[in-house]
């Protein structure tokens, strides 16, 4: 079995398009990306590595049905990953949002999953500076750095490739 899982929420896809780019990166290494609106917390404790991922929706919110997401999603997750054990686990996240619609919460919701995973033991990898983006805050900030990839399909779509490439280099050295 492949040693790492990744698991995404979406609303109109994008964040499942990226993950797919990220799972072809990896040869092999990565099980195929799953919606976590179909997964259990047994399909994700199966996994040493898990790399999540999130778009922003709503003000700074994780999708999931109160953000007007059109399917359940990680909102609805949230507390069962709460309440998992983490601790041995590695965790990556990637977080997609729309700095020049929404520069107060730019990519927050990744932040409320870093903030999900770290309580519940795991150990996060895969932090990416926020030089190259203009906004103004966001939830997804640890000591100035996000703590996981930021990726903007609606304005920076073109640099989106680059930063998925660079990034799972960087996890793959973490990693190995
Ligand atoms: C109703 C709505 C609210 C949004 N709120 C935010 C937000 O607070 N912060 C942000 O960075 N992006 C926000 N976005 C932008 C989305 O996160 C972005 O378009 C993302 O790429 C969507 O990914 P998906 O196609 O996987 O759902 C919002 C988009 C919509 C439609």
């Amino acid at each position: 079995m492949a040693k790492i899982g990744i698991f995404f929420g979406t609303d109109t896809g994008k964040t499942r398009k990226i993950a797919k780019l990220i799972h072809q990166h990896f040869d092999g290494e990565a099980a195929e990306p799953v919606n976590i609106n179909r997964a259990t917390i047994d399909d994700l404790l199966a996994y040493e590595i898990l790399i999540l991922g999130t778009p922003t929706l709503g003000e700074g919110q994780l999708p999931g049905l109160e953000a007007e997401c059109q399917s359940e999603s990680w909102a609805e997750f949230a507390d069962t990953l709460a309440q998992a054990d983490l601790s041995g686990k590695t965790v990556a996240l990637f977080g997609l949002g729309d700095q020049e619609a929404y520069p107060d919460n730019f990519v927050s919701a990744m932040g409320e999953l870093y903030d999900i995973v770290a309580d519940a033991g795991a150990t996060v990898i895969g932090e990416w500076p926020r030089d190259g983006y203009v906004f103004t805050a966001s939830a997804a900030l640890e000591d100035d750095v996000f703590v996981g990839l930021a990726l903007d399909q609606d304005n920076q779509s073109d640099l989106s490739a680059g930063r998925v490439e660079s990034w799972v280099k960087q996890l793959k050295s973490a990693i190995n």
